[in-house]
């Protein structure tokens, strides 16, 4: 199969972008690859909304881009920073235009909440499912462009470059070229080659690295490890952010029900088990501190106190006004035995979201010629050290965009390269059998999310991050010993993936002599005057 446009991922990102060049190249063609279902994203499971200045007499860009900096600790790209807040509010516009919906006031101007980091009410939100009206906009306008294929149950394999053409590729290599992906098509469960002029990588984050994540089964960081498989650049995996507030559910681990910041923002107080309200003694900015810092005052009152969970107290809301902005989590609670009127929500810092990943320009070009990255796989310079809430939609929105002017004219630049004169052979099967047991993968996964878990979360020290190292190394060598000799399927390709991007995490954290924004190591409270990223 050929295609002049290949777009990996169905979420806010891969979609925006699609669009676009659809709109802009009605003559020629765009791919669009999703693992599961089409609209199985972590785009579908945001709930605070969408940070942006829309209020510009209480609020400015200054502002936005000094809450950003602040939170990045930093470490983040100024210009970037100034790009994203300006750029994201024709993004928001563009959005609405293609049929989103934002909750108003009565007086027609949208309802801004607010959020930890933000000195302004600036979130646009859907209630508290905004992701799951963006996406259903974005599918609805992606079905209305003829020139979009969006082939849903196809697992990327792996990009394809100069290496399937028997090339040695080492990092020193200039101009590795991605001509494509092979991928395996689970409905005819065949691996199939794309060639394609121009691919964007938009497959998301990688929070199924850990035990407890707020992300869906899909946030296995496949993009990331691709692209360090073919050698690409990838910068700051150690800055994972641990959301403070997943619903705790006594031994439901793996997609935890997040209950949004928004809720805090709205008066919602932390409370340990003793009912105090501790945030105070952590930082004067109380319960809407950055996440960084509630989420490490969470972790120490649950280590004092021997416990699993604080306590989100909101019995002081009407139930009127709780279930006007927050429905589904008034549903969620009831659904447990929690009355929010009643009884405070147990609640547990979970993985989140991954602000490092494939290293791009302000364009999203990426090291590898003509492949981009968007979105939350992307590294882009806005997030630094700590990403501030709800500037994530954001930033996938602005860098789609940006990304999408940049291949138009790339693609003008390569009309006539044809595709078929690429000689890339057929996936190998050579000595590979059906896999004979599955426990040899659900058990090295389990592993994974434990070893993840405990040594590499919240709080880091020298030593853990080292028995972290030892443990993947095994990992790795018996993954990659099942993996050359078994016919692939996404579970064994999902472990190989995270087994990758654990070690990217563990490098870039032991590689980080200090603490900053997300990465906390015991071993190194202070933070150095050299700031710098870490690109491996
Ligand atoms: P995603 O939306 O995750 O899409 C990834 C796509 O890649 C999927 O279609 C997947 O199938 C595909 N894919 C991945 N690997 C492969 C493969 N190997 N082959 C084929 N396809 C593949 N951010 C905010 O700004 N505001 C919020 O309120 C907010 N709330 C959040 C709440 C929750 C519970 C979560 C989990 C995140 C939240 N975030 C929020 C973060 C934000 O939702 C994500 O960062 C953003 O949606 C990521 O979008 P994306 O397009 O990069 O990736
Ligand atoms: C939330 O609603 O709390 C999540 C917002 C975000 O991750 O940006």
């Amino acid at each position: 199969m050929q295609t002049d446009f290949l777009v990996i991922g169905s979420g806010i990102a891969g979609l925006t972008y699609a669009l676009k060049v659809a709109e802009a190249c009605p003559d020629k063609t765009v791919t669009v690859l999703t693992k599961t279902q089409s609209d199985e994203t972590n785009t579908k499971y945001a709930q605070g909304g969408i940070a942006g200045v829309m209020d510009f007499d209480k609020d400015s860009f200054d502002k936005h881009i000094e809450d950003t900096l602040i939170a990045g600790d930093g470490l983040c790209n100024r210009h970037v920073v100034e790009i994203v807040v300006k750029e994201g509010v024709e993004r928001i516009e563009e959005i609405i235009e293609w049929g989103a919906n934002f909750d108003k006031e009565k007086d027609g101007d949208f309802k801004l909440g607010k959020e930890g980091g933000h000195s302004e009410s600036r979130i646009l939100h859907h209630k508290d499912v905004t992701g799951r009206e963006m996406e259903r906009a974005l599918l609805e306008a992606i079905s209305r462009k003829p020139n979009i294929n969006l082939l849903h149950h196809c697992f990327v394999l792996d990009i394809i470059t100069q290496h399937h053409l028997g090339y040695l590729i080492t990092k020193a290599t200039p101009d590795v070229e991605c001509y494509g992906v092979y991928v395996l098509n689970l409905q005819t469960n065949k691996t199939e080659k794309i060639l394609s002029k121009i691919t964007l990588l938009a497959s998301g984050g990688n929070g199924q690295v850990y035990r407890s994540t707020t992300n869906p089964a899909i946030a296995t960081g496949d993009g990331v490890a691709m692209v360090y498989r073919a050698k690409g650049r990838i910068e700051n995996m150690e800055f994972i952010q641990f959301h403070p507030t997943a619903l705790y559910e006594p031994g439901i681990r793996g997609h935890n029900f997040l209950i949004t910041e928004a809720v805090r923002g709205d008066g919602g107080i932390l409370r340990n088990h003793a009912g105090e309200a501790f945030m105070e003694r952590y930082d004067e900015r109380k319960d809407l501190a950055p996440r960084d810092i509630v989420a490490r005052a969470i972790d120490n009152e649950m280590k004092i106190a021997g416990t699993e969970n604080v306590f989100l107290d909101c019995r002081h809301f009407s139930k009127e006004k709780f279930t006007e902005h927050f429905p589904n989590i008034y549903e969620k609670c009831l659904s447990i035995g929690i009355d929010i009127t009643k009884n405070m929500i147990p609640v547990t810092p979970a993985a989140h979201y991954s602000c490092g990943g494939i290293k791009t320009d302000e364009y999203g070009k990426t090291s590898i010629k003509n492949l981009y990255a968007a979105g939350e796989c992307a590294s882009t310079g806005l997030h630094g050290a700590n990403r501030l809430a709800s500037n994530s939609l954001l930033e996938a929105m602005v860098f789609a965009h940006r990304a999408y002017q940049d291949s138009v004219s790339n693609l003008n630049l390569r009309k006539d390269v044809p595709l078929g004169g690429i000689l890339v052979g057929d996936w190998k099967t050579d000595g590979t059998t059906a896999p004979k047991e599955m426990i040899l993968i659900t058990q090295s996964v389990k592993e994974l999310k434990l070893l993840m878990s405990d040594y590499v979360g919240i709080v880091r020290n020298n030593e853990r991050l080292h028995r972290a190292m030892k443990r993947l190394d095994l990992l790795y060598v018996e993954t990659e010993a099942l993996y050359q000799k078994t016919i692939v399927s996404p579970q064994l390709c999902e472990l190989r993936n995270m087994i990758t991007v654990a070690y990217l995490i563990v490098k870039c954290a032991e590689f980080r002599h200090e603490s900053r924004g997300l990465h906390f190591n015991t071993d190194y409270p202070g933070k150095l005057e050299m700031i710098q990223n870490i690109v491996l």
